[in-house]
């Protein structure tokens, strides 16, 4: 079995990742080495055989883990879930050195990590994340939240894991179309910070999408890795390094909203908004020629779009407005300089600039 740790090392606190194939049962002795006075196990209806796994594997070494089943999706990251889970928690007696472990995808993560952050103001949590997105983006960092209504990952809190374990074969049950959605983050990792990593991408794209298992150690892996270079820099995103991680996400959360949450997965919208904001930079000449049609090649030899249906352009841009990013009412970008390299940029730019981006995608 192939075994790779990826350290992320923190101010406050430092944790390791173990990435491997079949390791799932590798549960107990991590957990085992955090030394909780009890295990809560917060899963969802779709990785219910995973959770069954990690019970028995915790029983084995003398830990009696309660359950706690969640329904699927998105819905999940509500306060009204997040009440029910901290009712859980009461009725059964958690205490401080209980460890929450979440087993999912990042709605489990997410939901289950600002249970820990808050219950009894903070309890350790373990992630152990089931989607290729959870693998490499959600599950590392620490940040953690629910919804409101009208704002996606509104409220929450940075809360880092005590540890985090990857077993790609949990990805043998995933969906296609949600493994392939995960592709589009791990592309933009190459594309934001690393050019080999890239070139490595676009050479292994056909083993990356028929989910080759030795590839995938490697690739998540490393991507964990560079995700772990940036939380270290900057965990609570204050100097904007942290913010290229967000490459795509500001035409992507438009998408998301205007054309309706579902109809594009997340991954989906990412790869869509990653070819505005290359359109965007080949406009504002920052790229070389060949920039966007590379990356163009790669999401499409994964199988990711890179267009949308029309529609309506100010509504998109009237989101845009609102991202998290801004200062006051200017949209600030993610934008590339090259293959490999991106950083947040604040010049204003004129909507027509914005909206001949968004043309560009729109079929
Ligand atoms: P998800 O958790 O909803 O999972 C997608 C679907 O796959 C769900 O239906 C789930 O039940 C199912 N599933 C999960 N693992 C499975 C498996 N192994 N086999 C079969 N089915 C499985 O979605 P996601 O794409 O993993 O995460 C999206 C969420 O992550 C969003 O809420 C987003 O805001 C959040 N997110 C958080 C961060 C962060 O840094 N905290 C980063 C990126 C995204
Ligand atoms: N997914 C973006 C971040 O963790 O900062």
């Amino acid at each position: 079995m192939k075994i790779k740790t990826v350290s992320v090392k923190l101010a406050d606190c430092d944790y390791d990742i173990e990435i491997g194939t079949g390791n799932l049962s590798r549960i107990s002795s991590m957990v085992s080495d955090l030394s909780p006075s009890k295990v809560y196990l917060v899963f969802d209806e779709n990785v219910e055989c995973y959770c069954q796994d990690i019970q028995s594997a915790l029983k084995q070494v003398g830990f009696h883990p309660l359950t706690l089943r969640i329904p699927a999706g998105e819905r999940s990251k509500t306060i009204e879930q997040a009440s029910l889970v901290w009712e859980f928690l009461t009725r059964h007696h958690a205490d401080r050195q209980s460890l929450i472990v979440a087993i999912g995808g990042g709605v489990v993560g997410d939901l289950a990590g600002f249970i820990a952050a808050t219950y009894a103001r903070g309890l350790p949590f373990f992630q152990v994340p089931t989607t290729l997105l959870a693998h490499v983006d959600s599950s590392v960092g620490g940040k953690t939240g629910i919804n409101l209504k009208a704002a996606k990952n509104m409220v929450g809190a940075f809360w880092q894991p005590s540890g985090v374990l990857i077993d790609t074969e949990t990805l043998s049950t995933l969906e296609d179309r949600e493994y392939i959605s995960g592709l589009a983050e791990v592309i933009k990792y190459g594309v934001i910070m690393d050019a080999d990593f890239f070139g490595l991408l676009e050479r292994e794209s056909i083993g990356l999408k028929n989910r080759d298992a030795e590839l995938l150690v490697e690739v998540i892996s490393h991507c964990c890795q560079l995700k772990a270079l940036v939380v270290h820099e900057d965990e609570k995103e204050t100097t904007g390094r942290r913010a290229i991680l967000n490459y795509g996400h500001t035409f992507a959360h438009a998408f998301e909203t205007v054309l309706g949450y579902g109809k594009y997965l997340h991954g989906e919208a990412v790869a869509v908004g990653m070819t505005c904001a290359a359109h965007l930079a080949e406009e504002l000449q920052l790229v070389p020629l060949d920039f966007r049609q590379r990356q163009t090649d790669l999401l499409q030899a994964v199988g990711l779009p890179v267009v949308v249906e029309p529609t309506e352009l100010e509504p998109l841009v009237d989101v845009m407005r609102r991202d998290k990013k801004n200062l006051g009412d200017q949209i600030r970008f993610i934008l590339p300089t090259k293959m490999g390299h991106a950083r947040l940029f604040d010049d204003v730019l004129p909507d027509s600039v914005i909206h001949s981006a968004l043309q560009q995608v729109m079929q």
